[in-house]
């Protein structure tokens, strides 16, 4: 059995279920496009002066944009690279794609990006799926079912001091409007914990999280294509988000702090 329908069978809620095919499908079929470009010349295109767009985000939106038109009709997209500047929480069901997450991985030959995906639901997403084509990892979550990675069941760490976290962050591209904060939190975090990564592609670090590779992650500016999969991901394998100040997580938000949960107040002192 592929392990999408590993997952499909488990799932009594049939709407939801098909909602899960279609996320999955259309997240494989993006990264398939993105993994097939990876090792040929790119052409790229600047959003502002460190942030690209190569031929891969483009084709692989209008690859995920199809299929999942195809499989669902009728449901509201927001898509990265065509969704503009001025984001509305979309009221309720909407698709929010980052047809390539990592493009700065991509375009310098780092294989550590992914297609993500999710289902939202006034706000808040119900179905997740973050595919990583070099690696060929396919995670997936559904409200209230659970998270997987490649059919298997996922849960976030256990590790209950930061001493022996792993941590993860990430910059954002207007790195000069945040450039203090930035350098005060990991100056903060850097010495407390066993090490901080920063992968280059925030919907992995959230997928890490969940599968327990990571023990918490936080990054400024992130958009909700960069989050809401994962968000669901984490939170559906035992873990927390919030923003900094501990409270409510919106992926609409400016802050993301994600952890296995045990370490979230603490961690939430530091940032
Ligand atoms: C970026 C990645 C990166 C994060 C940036 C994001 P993109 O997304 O997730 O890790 O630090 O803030 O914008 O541009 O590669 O889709
Ligand atoms: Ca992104
Ligand atoms: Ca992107």
């Amino acid at each position: 059995m592929n392990r999408i329908n590993k997952v499909v069978k488990q799932i009594e809620n049939q709407e939801l279920a098909s909602y899960l095919l279609a996320g999955c499908r259309a997240a494989l079929a993006g990264g398939s496009i993105v993994k097939d470009l990876y090792n040929k010349p790119h052409s790229i295109t600047m959003k502002g002066e460190i942030d690209l767009v190569t031929e891969a985000d483009v084709a692989s939106e209008t690859a995920i944009v199809a299929s999942l038109e195809q499989d669902v009709q009728g449901v509201e997209v927001m898509a990265e690279e065509s969704a503009g500047k001025d984001l509305v929480e979309p009221e309720g069901l909407s698709w929010v794609i980052d047809p390539l997450d990592g493009t700065t991985n991509f375009a310098h030959g780092l294989p550590v990006f992914a297609v993500s995906i999710a289902l939202l639901e006034n706000g808040t997403p119900i179905i997740g799926a973050i595919y990583c084509p070099m690696q060929d990892e396919l995670f997936c979550a559904i409200k209230g079912c659970g998270s997987w990675l490649n059919g298997e069941p996922i849960r976030v760490t256990k590790t209950a001091s930061l001493i022996q976290a792993l941590l993860a962050t990430g910059f954002p591209y207007n790195i000069h409007d945040n450039l203090e904060t930035i350098l005060r939190q990991i100056k903060a975090v850097l010495p407390r914990v066993r090490d901080i990564r920063r992968a280059g592609a925030a919907a992995v670090d959230l997928a890490w999280l969940a599968c327990g590779r990571l023990d918490g992650f936080w990054e400024l500016e992130l958009k909700p294509w960069d989050t809401a999969a994962g968000w669901l991901l984490v939170e559906e394998a035992g873990g927390r988000l919030s923003d900094f100040s501990g409270s409510k997580y919106s992926c609409f938000g400016r802050e993301t702090v994600a952890s296995n949960g045990i370490l979230h107040s603490e961690l939430l002192k530091l940032i």
